[in-house]
């Protein structure tokens, strides 16, 4: 007598129940009294712009993050343009960098008139493959810009190896990975600059914001320049010396974080250890829970680092599955769990295309990853309700479509 197979739980794509009622996004904010509280103070202040409040969250975050200067930015694309402006990078300049990532990465070297070149990543971490990188450094390149996928920081030490060797700049990307250890050390003390944004689905937030640190104080200098009009000094600084008289030296943006938003950074600092321990516990409990779950591939940790987990993104086996990357995703998103993809390979934007004539097929590790990857919710206001919802569906939609 054959076994009649039981039909896996019914899909909500498929007109079944959703694993959850109600929609869990990929990231989240989590904003308390006091965070409230301290931007309130600001707004009944003097000062709501370039106040007191700047100095005091760039130097705790510096000393967070083991660095001598911070210079803090309206947006972490705001900080890459100046990290990119900094060392002087011009037309006729090449930076290398990762097609895996957000297109702000490279876009920052075209603002400087410079041209980004890719290099394919690793397949474990998808992060920049120096190997790739060495390929590709010509007698135009300027600076190396590896960027931490997901808060897994580069292959920094090889990086800047290299770096050193062909007298180039490293700019790392550290946007996912405030909080990231790299052989004992803080992201953030590495490479010549880091960079790191506050949009409301990082470690800390500041409603938009970001920070460039360094340990040079020439390139701090000149970060503090560029983000206010290349001007020499600032409206309190000439306040409180009593003085109108101020220089303009370099063409620079208005790129200031206002005081309200320091004031909330700060507040926010105060609790990224306990978001990072947060993320890390959920990461641990998702990795546990895919390792045995047939199609579905964890993201890879290497020995010598401690990832901030800003994205935990997951890749499909799909040979082990009867369908795609498209199709996987839309069930998930019917069961109410928010995913998402990082990234697009950035050569693959309409953009890059067009002005650089890439086909597809250039990078192919980026590519294949990103036929696979789905980013699952990832943040640490989160409820252990909230993981086991997204591991229930991620089982039932990829159980029902194993082969
Ligand atoms: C890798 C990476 N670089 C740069 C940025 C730009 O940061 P912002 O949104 O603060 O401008 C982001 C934003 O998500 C990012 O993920």
């Amino acid at each position: 007598m054959s076994t009649v197979s039981v039909s896996p739980e019914t899909l909500a794509i498929n007109g079944g129940s959703p694993v959850r009622t109600t929609f869990l996004p990929y990231g989240r904010q989590s904003i308390d009294e006091a965070d409230v509280q301290a931007v309130v103070d600001v707004l009944r202040s003097d000062w709501l712009t370039t106040g007191p409040k700047v100095g005091e969250f760039e130097e705790a975050f510096a000393a967070r993050v083991g660095a001598a200067y911070a210079v803090s930015f309206s947006s972490g694309t705001a900080a890459l343009h100046a990290a990119a402006f900094a060392p002087g990078l011009k037309s006729e300049d090449e930076a290398i960098t990762s097609p895996m990532t957000f297109a702000a990465t490279a876009n920052c070297v075209l603002y400087q008139g410079a041209t980004p070149v890719f290099a394919d990543v690793t397949a474990d971490t998808l992060n920049l493959d120096p190997e790739k990188v060495a390929q590709r450094i010509s007698s135009k390149t300027r600076a190396i810009l590896p960027v931490d996928y997901a808060g897994h920081p580069a292959d920094l030490k090889v990086i800047v190896d290299l770096a050193q060797r062909h007298g180039l700049i490293v700019i790392e990307d550290a946007c996912h990975a405030l909080g990231s250890e790299y052989q004992g050390r803080s992201v953030g003390s590495v490479a010549d600059m880091t960079v790191f944004s506050f949009h409301p689905v990082k470690h800390i937030t500041t409603g938009e914001g970001g920070m460039v640190s360094t340990n040079d104080p020439k390139l701090a200098e000149t970060l503090r320049r560029f983000r206010n009009h290349g001007i020499s000094s600032d409206a309190r600084q000439r306040q409180t010396a009593g003085q109108w008289h101020y220089e303009m030296v370099v063409l620079g943006f208005n790129y200031r974080l206002s005081d309200f938003a320091c004031a909330l950074g700060m507040q926010q600092l105060k609790k990224l250890d306990a978001n990072l321990a947060r993320r890390r516990e959920i990461a641990s409990r998702y990795t546990s829970a895919f390792r045995g779950t047939s199609g579905v591939i964890p993201p890879a940790v290497r020995p010598d680092v401690n990832p901030a987990w800003h994205l935990y993104p997951i890749r499909l086996d799909l040979e082990k599955l009867t369908t795609d990357r498209a199709e996987i995703f839309r069930a998930l998103r019917a069961e109410n769990i928010g995913v998402n993809v990082h990234y697009i390979p950035v050569h693959s934007h309409p953009y890059y295309r067009e002005q650089f004539g890439y086909r597809g097929g250039e990078f192919p590790v980026a590519e294949d990853a990103y036929s696979r990857l789905i980013s699952l919710p990832m943040f640490h206001g989160m409820s252990d309700r909230d993981v086991e919802d997204v591991i229930a569906a991620v089982r039932k939609v990829t159980g029902s479509y194993t082969r």
